[in-house]
This record gives C-alpha cells, structure tokens and sequence, in this order.
C-alpha cells in the first residue's frame, strides 16, 4: 500500500475520502470535532504541498438515501463546513452535491491550497450500493486518490473501495496512523492485555469479544451488553435492554471463562430518564420493574482491579446509560482507572470519544481512533474493504 507521502501531489487535484459522520446539537452544529481535527494533518500536508484539495464525506444515513429535499437539507454537509472552515481559518467551498457538471466544474476551477468539501455521498444510493459507474463519477474530479477515512474503511462503498479501481489511490496520515497503532493491538499486543467492551448491542461486538477471549487475559463486559449475557445465565434484570434474537450466537462465546468480568452491582432505577429515584444493588436483586442503568461502585472497584495490572488495554463502548448524569459515573470511573494505569491505553467509539472529550480526558489516552465499527472490525482481523482497494490497486504511480 502506498502512502500519502510516497507520491508528488503539487499542483494536482487531490480527492480525499474522510470521515465526517459527527453529532449535531440541537442549534444543528457540529457537536464534537474530534474527527474533523484528526484529518487535519492530511488536509494541511496537501496544502504545503500546493494541492488542489476535494473532500468527500458522508453525513447519517439518509433513510431513502436523500431522494427527499428535507432530509437532503437535514443531512447536508453545510454545518461541518463551517466548523472545518473555523479549524482551519481557511474558506471551505461547499459543493452542491459530490456529482455532475456543476461539482466538475467548481473541482477544475481549484488553485492550489484551496479546498472544496463535496455534499454528502449518502445522497446517491449508488454510494452504499459500491457502484462502479458512480465511483467514476467521483474519480472524474481528481487525478489521485486518496483514503484518509479509516471510520468508514469498513464499508465496501463506492468512495472508500470501488473508486479505487479509477484513480492512483494511497492511505492518507489519519489512515496510515490509524492502522499502524491498531496493528500494534491486533498482532502483537503486551500482555497483560484488557478488552473493555460496552455499548447497548452485543450482536455487533460478539466477534470483538470472541477475538479477546482469545488473545487477552482479562475480557471486562458493561453496558447493555452485559445484560443480555446475565439474562441468558438466568440473573434477574427486570425491565433491563435485552438483544433477545442473539441467545443462540451468544452459545459460541465461552461465558463460563474465568477471563470474562462481569458487573456484579448496578445502579438500578424505573426510570431510565434519569429523573426518578435509583438505588445501588447487586445484579441479582433488579426488582422487577426495575432497569440496570450504570455499573455500581463494587463493579467499578472490581474491574479497576484488573485494569491496574495491565500493560496493554483497549476500551469500546460505555458502561452505562451515560447520557444522562446519573448513569455516567460506571463511564468515568473505568476511564479514570485506565488513566491511572501504567498500560499503553486504546479507546475508540463515537460516543465514548465524545464523552471522554467532554471530560477533558482525551489527551491521556495513548491512542484514541475515530473509528467505531471500523476499529471494531479491524481489531477483530476482518478484512476491510477501503485497505483492501489500496492494496489490490491495479494503478502504478
Ligand atoms: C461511523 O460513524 O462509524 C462511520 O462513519 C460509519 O458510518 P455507518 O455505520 O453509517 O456506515
């Protein structure tokens, strides 16, 4: 695979397919920023080197891949230009779509250090559908390629994997960076190693834990997820989030393994709001009409335990219900205890990255990715779609 710096890019049209899927808040700008600020160095590596920068991104998942106007407008790239545009104190050039004659023509008429942003993919069916036709469309508008969204290189599209096929493709800094540190974790990990698995829905993490069961000494589980594994060993968990449809896949795990770290309090309440009363139990004790909503203090000390004698660990998914403040203290407690361990730290998800901004804590991981899905299939070696196009290239440069 050949990297961004491998090639000469002065004066070309460079396309840069980057991750840009944030959170918008209520006033629709952009949330957290963490994976704009992470394309950064690509974006300003182009620039030395007298570019002509196109980015292209895809925003949600426009439920009828955007043939309607409102959800076109929703799900416009408009507010993350803007916020791009802040970042870099440079104007970005909003594009009206990512294809036809308008987009080529903005795309020709670029000088060198400017950028022009392209609307979102995810308004063309084609995009998801890996669609050749489509890629070469998005290929007209440069003369090299380059992958700088390893967020999204999990999915065979037509931006991350078919385009590669019609344009001299590389891995942009991000993807290069991304790749090396989750390598690292993947072949050749210190031990001891510590999976931290949360998050709400087992069934996309059952190869993740599986793959740690493997290679880790300790597998701690929290989250919702918990709860569907306590359910299927017959613990109480009252009116808690269960995935029922997966109990036969959840047979393939070795629950019973002396390596797996499950909660044994919980801060439990009927009102999963976050505005009634709650109580701190054990797991067992969920009274009927009650909901697990957070790890309790006992869990926290238990599971800090193991973190403290790891040298490697790598964190996917909350321990609780953490938007709401009485359900976030599982979160911080687990983030606190990897801080103050001496383990070289990996985290990554959208919304833990987003939680462990608003803390401040960002800073103190060794490696945080920007990849959700992306780093979890990764880490559990399943083939990805966007390196694989840039490995199999059939372009020489
Ligand atoms: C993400 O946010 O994890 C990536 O951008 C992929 O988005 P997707 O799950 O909608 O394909």
């Amino acid at each position: 695979m050949k990297m961004l710096k491998d090639i000469d890019v002065k004066n070309k049209r460079v396309l840069v397919r980057v991750d840009f899927n944030v959170t918008l808040n209520s006033a629709g700008q952009v949330f957290d920023d963490f994976r704009l600020r992470a394309t950064l160095p690509t974006i300003q590596y182009l620039k030395t080197q007298g570019a002509k920068i196109i980015l292209m991104a895809h925003f949600g998942r426009p439920p009828d891949s955007g043939k309607s106007k409102a959800i076109n407008n929703k799900l416009s790239l408009k507010p993350i230009a803007e916020k791009l545009s802040e970042l870099l104190n440079q104007e970005i050039k909003l594009a009206p779509d990512c294809v036809g004659e308008t987009v080529k023509t903005m795309a020709q008429e670029l000088k060198g250090g400017e950028i022009l942003l392209l609307e979102n993919l995810r308004w063309h069916a084609e995009e998801e559908k890996n669609n050749a036709e489509f890629a070469k469309q998005l290929a007209a508008l440069g003369e090299v390629y380059v992958n700088d969204a390893f967020a999204v290189s999990h999915r065979a599209h037509a931006s991350v994997a078919a385009i590669a096929q019609f344009l001299p493709g590389v891995a942009g800094l991000l993807l290069t960076k991304e790749i090396e540190n989750l390598s690292r974790t993947r072949d050749n990990p210190s031990h001891p190693l510590v999976a931290i698995i949360g998050g709400a829905k087992i069934s996309t993490k059952i190869k993740l834990i599986q793959s740690f069961l493997n290679k880790a000494e300790d597998v701690i589980l929290g989250g919702a997820l918990a709860n569907t594994i306590l359910h299927a060993q017959g613990v109480a968990i009252g009116r808690s989030f269960v995935e029922g449809g997966i109990f036969p896949e959840l047979k393939n795990l070795k629950l019973t393994s002396t390596k797996i770290h499950l909660p044994i309090d919980a801060v439990l309440s009927e009102d999963q709001k976050g505005a009634g009363a709650f109580r701190i139990g054990a797991v067992g004790s969920t009274g009927e009409r009650e909901l697990i909503l957070d790890i309790g203090p006992d869990s926290q000390k238990l599971f800090a335990t193991v973190i403290a004698q790891a040298k490697m660990i790598i964190w996917n998914g909350p321990m609780g219900l953490f938007e709401m403040k009485s359900f976030d203290g599982g979160t911080m407690a687990i983030a606190q205890a990897i801080i103050n361990s001496d383990a070289y730290s990996i985290v990554g998800g959208g919304e833990t990255v987003a939680f462990l901004e608003k803390l401040g804590f960002i800073d103190k991981f060794s490696f945080v990715s920007t990849g959700g899905g992306a780093m979890m299939e990764f880490l559990s070696g399943e083939p990805m779609p966007g390196i694989e196009a840039l490995e199999e290239k059939i372009y020489d440069l």
